[in-house]
């Protein structure tokens, strides 16, 4: 007897995917999404229960889970190379509030609970129609009544001038033999070699030009996850917003946070059409004027409520706002695609005196007496506004403030008190780009550059002393190259080496390790002179 394919048949499984930390996973992020659209957030002070579907090596769930001990997390994914060095690292450090589940989506344990977050970044356009149908019945099943789900997928109309790249990718990757590392390796260079000759696909399709150049330069294994499956699907929003009006869900928002507001995504002329559309049409206009090609949805039973601010801050009430960057000033422009907009005056003017470096709820700044001059609908717009063009940031929980002085920062002994935090310094080799450490403050990860984190490695183990030295060393005995920011030659010079090092660590003390000591990640011990 013939037994029916599994309806996981056709995912990349001969490779590992890779690790990556993704902040618009964070709890504070979906709930201020969905508070920004009269939706009701999942409550976290008393504790929440978050799982992510498909957790790859977990880097996410890992920094999550860290970073709020008041939540309970579970991760699931089929893959043992991944699940088993999740199980390593929550050993390695200490987590007690988090679980990976060796398991298919398809044949999860029945004693499942319920979740008030269920996440899944990179799954839902690279399954099965039938593993698709499965995802879904999780979610309708394992959502609490409040719960927030948040799910990831490739796009239209983004997608329509790129299709032909993945099409050629899998045909010559079918071709080789080997893993999907090796056989995707060659299927590229097949690829970039057409690209180079400037045939019609490429010439008359810039933008999948520039694709083949920037996947020449990615990781072979995101390449191999994201190009070979099988069933890799692009949906329109409507169908995937369909799918899960399915289950009983209502769109609850997206990010990043600018993609809520039509107005960050289609030029003002433009307003008309979205006067009265419906919430399918809008959100299927915004992608179609900003050329969309991945996106990050939120879903929720919840109906979307006519709040006032005044109702608006209660519901929001424990997650704080402040100023993105020091340097932040007015006016703040942004440009997205092909939208550019700008925040100045007042009252935002007066928000940035007042706000300073301190985190502020939403109930705090309606009733701060600075800002009494302005109504409570305006000091609301005002920091949604901020948050969609990056001027304020939210976080889950107020950073310290005020910041300590940068001489006193220059000579204090500095501890990591987090053994997750500290696990991610030690095991920092110079390999990955950006390194996420976990802030129990703001409830989120924060991610600092490699080197920035060899930086902060040395500082917590052996002190001040040489730091520069110490770090030209560290750096000699790697493969990774200093390179000039913009040309991107690799710097070999002893002495231009020296300078950029000198640079490097300027740097890390003059930003880096001021956020780091906002948000908790790093604490100052007294004073150690010279050392
Ligand atoms: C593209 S990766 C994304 C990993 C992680 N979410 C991230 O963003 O780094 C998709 C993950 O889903 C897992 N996966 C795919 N199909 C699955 C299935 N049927 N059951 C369980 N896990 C699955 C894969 O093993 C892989 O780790």
């Amino acid at each position: 007897m013939i037994s029916p394919p599994s309806p996981s048949a056709g995912y990349v499984t001969d490779v590992a995917y890779l690790p990556g930390y993704y902040p618009f996973m964070a709890p504070a992020r979906m709930r201020y999404v969905a508070s920004l659209h009269g939706i009701r957030p999942p409550a976290v002070r008393e504790g929440f229960d978050f799982l992510e579907l498909g957790c790859g090596f977990g880097s996410t769930l890992l920094t999550l889970a860290a970073a709020n001990p008041e939540g309970r997390f579970t991760g699931v994914d089929f893959m043992p190379v991944h699940t088993g060095h999740i199980e390593r690292e929550i050993a390695a450090s200490n987590l007690d509030n988090v679980r990976v589940l060796c398991a298919d989506f398809a044949a999860l344990p029945a004693d499942l609970p319920q979740f008030d977050f269920i996440t899944l970044h990179g799954v839902f356009s690279w399954v099965s129609p039938e593993l698709r149908r499965c995802v879904l019945e999780i979610i309708r099943r394992h959502l609490k009544p409040d719960g927030i789900v948040e799910v990831t997928y490739n796009c239209m109309p983004g997608w329509s001038s790129l299709l032909p790249v993945r099409t050629l990718l899998r045909k010559f990757a079918g071709q080789f033999q080997g893993d999907s590392v090796i056989r995707v390796r060659q299927a590229l260079a097949v690829v970039a070699e057409m690209r180079k000759a400037d045939i019609p696909i490429f010439h008359d399709q810039p933008l999948a030009a520039q694709l083949v150049d920037r996947l020449v330069q990615a990781d072979p294994h995101y390449v191999a996850h994201e190009y070979l499956n099988e069933h890799w699907t692009v949906f329109d929003a409507a169908e995937v917003l369909a799918m899960f009006h399915g289950i009983g869900l209502g769109h609850a928002g997206r990010l990043p946070y600018h993609h809520n507001h039509w107005a960050l995504c289609a030029q003002p002329q433009f307003s008309g059409q979205f006067q009265g559309a419906d919430l399918a049409t809008v959100e299927t206009l915004k992608d179609h004027h900003a050329n969309v090609m991945f996106r990050w949805d939120l879903f929720s039973s919840r109906p979307r409520e006519a709040w006032t601010p005044r109702e608006r801050a209660e519901a929001a009430g424990d997650l704080f706002f402040r100023i993105a960057s020091p340097q932040a000033s007015l006016p703040h422009t942004v440009t997205y695609g092909g939208v550019t907009a700008g925040i100045a005056g007042p009252p935002h003017d007066r928000m940035l005196e007042v706000m300073g470096s301190s985190s502020w709820s939403l109930p705090m700044l309606l009733d701060a007496p600075h800002l009494a001059a302005f109504t409570p609908e305006a000091l609301v717009e005002a920091v949604d506004a901020g948050v969609a063009m990056g001027l304020f940031r939210v976080d889950g929980g107020p950073v310290i403030d005020p910041i300590p002085p940068a001489k006193s920062l220059a000579s204090a002994a500095l501890a990591v008190p987090l053994a997750f935090n500290r696990r991610a310094l030690e095991r920092e080799d110079l390999a990955n780009e950006q390194v996420g450490l976990a802030s129990l403050r703001t409830g989120a990860g924060h991610e600092i550059g490699d080197l920035h984190a060899v930086i902060l490695d040395e500082l917590i183990t052996d002190g001040h002393g040489g730091i520069e030295q110490r770090i030209a060393a560290r750096l000699a005995r790697t493969e990774k190259h200093l390179r000039e920011h913009s040309t991107g030659r690799p710097i070999t010079d002893p002495e231009e080496r020296a300078k950029a090092v000198g640079a490097i660590c300027g740097d890390f003390f003059a930003t880096v390790l001021p956020e780091l000591v906002r948000q908790g990640i790093v604490t100052l011990a007294a004073a150690s002179a010279g050392h």
